[in-house]
């Protein structure tokens, strides 16, 4: 099946040259082409280049799209999300707005485990119907690639029926889903005083059955003050890459306790937030391979400072921008809104978000030989927008510009 899309006004490819992710100066380099076209074949892009030197015979059952009014971008790829949750927390929202944080919030039962408490009581059905309505949404907001955590169940039988609910949505749902375990998201009510055999759960029970029946691909801990330490964090992640998961990390969220430091000795594949990472952790992540992930919307929604984007760039760190949508410290999951913010808050430009949203938030998934930009081999997923150019989707911020969705080749029917 080919669909040609012909003349397209701007295509912005964030052509990767070949490289799994983009750093420095190369952030902004996000491969312009102007009246433009893509050929598709079987959900694949197999040709890019002029309009006016495409001279290929189509197939007589071609589909043809006039690009001729459309900017179009890769689909974004929201690197780190805890999209599958039961209930929601509005009430924090109202009380973070009378003054209280989000720390006295969580250390008075609210916080992660007031939404334990409902993904507990919730069938994996009705968790995975409320997930796929928000993957819809996100999908219709131009995120294609996903990544969905557990870490709302916190038990042996919570935990697996989450990750059981986005394996099953990984096949059933047309956007592309990661799966990371994130049993370690908080210590549950039932282990308060018995931290070490809450980790004997998840090390010797959780991780090799999720490994045996391939339920994640990622196993990430929140790195935290009163959460998980770096000790704790080490034995999960060394224990996790022991059974063939990719690592992650929540680190410098809210304190530096040297998350980040071990995020880089353990080659995670990311490490994410970072609001108040320490230069000495800069200076590490420089060395390595890891994404450092940025989450725009969690200090926008809880008022906390903002992860030093510009320095990690100027480092030359690779960085990804994600939404981090969850109901407790960002109940949202527009790409363009955490971009607008990218910009407006951390000095990113708008070439630098688009690659921190795109091509280094597959590279967060080990996923950007596959999407995450525009290029011949590549998955055809791509956004249409009918705006003047590309700098316009960050700027006209808090509405969905979006006319149309490609993922795999498809026209996706809103
Ligand atoms: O990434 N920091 C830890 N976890 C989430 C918040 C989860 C929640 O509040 O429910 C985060 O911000
Ligand atoms: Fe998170």
């Amino acid at each position: 099946m080919q669909l040609l899309i012909s003349n397209i006004k701007q295509l912005v490819t964030v052509d990767s040259g070949g490289m799994p992710n983009k750093s420095g100066r190369a952030m902004r380099d996000i491969g312009v082409l102007e009246n433009a076209s893509v050929l598709i074949e079987n959900g694949n892009i197999s040709w890019i280049g002029n309009a006016s030197d495409f001279t290929n015979t189509l197939e007589p059952d071609a589909d043809v799209l006039d690009g001729s009014s459309y900017v179009a971008l890769p689909g974004f790829v929201d690197s780190h999300t805890h999209a599958l949750f039961g209930g929601s927390r509005e009430n924090e929202f109202s009380m973070r707005a009378e003054g209280r944080s989000y720390q006295e919030i969580a250390s008075q039962g609210g916080g992660i485990l007031s939404s334990v408490n409902a993904t507990r009581t919730a069938t994996k059905k009705e968790l995975k119907k409320a997930a796929s309505r928000r993957l819809d949404a996100m999908m219709k907001h131009g995120t294609t690639t996903v990544e969905i955590k557990s870490g709302y169940g916190l038990s042996e039988d919570a935990e697996i029926k989450m990750l059981e609910a986005i394996t099953e949505l990984a096949d059933e749902h047309y956007a592309t889903i990661c799966s990371t375990f994130l049993g370690a998201h908080a210590f549950p009510p039932e282990f308060k005083d018995r931290h070490s055999e809450y980790l004997d759960l998840l090390c010797d029970r959780l991780l090799p059955y999720i490994s045996k029946r391939k339920l994640a691909q990622f196993c990430d801990v929140f790195c935290e003050v009163g959460y998980f330490s770096v000790d704790e964090s080490r034995r999960i992640l060394e224990k996790a890459r022991t059974h063939g998961l990719a690592l992650k990390l929540h680190s410098d969220e809210f304190n530096s306790i040297g998350g980040t430091s071990l995020a880089a000795e353990l080659q995670a594949t990311s490490v994410d937030h970072l609001e108040h990472i320490s230069d000495d952790s800069i200076e590490r992540l420089k060395h390595g391979k890891t994404v450092a992930v940025v989450l725009p919307g969690v200090s926008f929604f809880l008022r906390n400072p903002y992860a030093p984007a510009r320095k990690l760039i100027d480092a030359g760190i690779p960085v990804a921008i994600a939404s981090d949508f969850n109901p407790g410290s960002c109940m949202s999951f527009s790409m363009p809104m955490m971009m607008t913010i990218a910009c407006t808050q951390m000095s990113m430009t708008p070439e630098e978000a688009i690659t921190a949203a795109t091509l280094n938030g597959a590279a967060a998934l080990g996923l950007s030989d596959q999407v995450g930009s525009i290029e011949v081999g590549k998955r055809a997923d791509i956004i249409l927008y009918q705006i003047p150019n590309y700098r316009y989707l960050p700027y006209h911020f808090g509405t969905n510009l979006v006319s149309k969705v490609i993922k795999n080749g498809t026209i996706l029917e809103f």
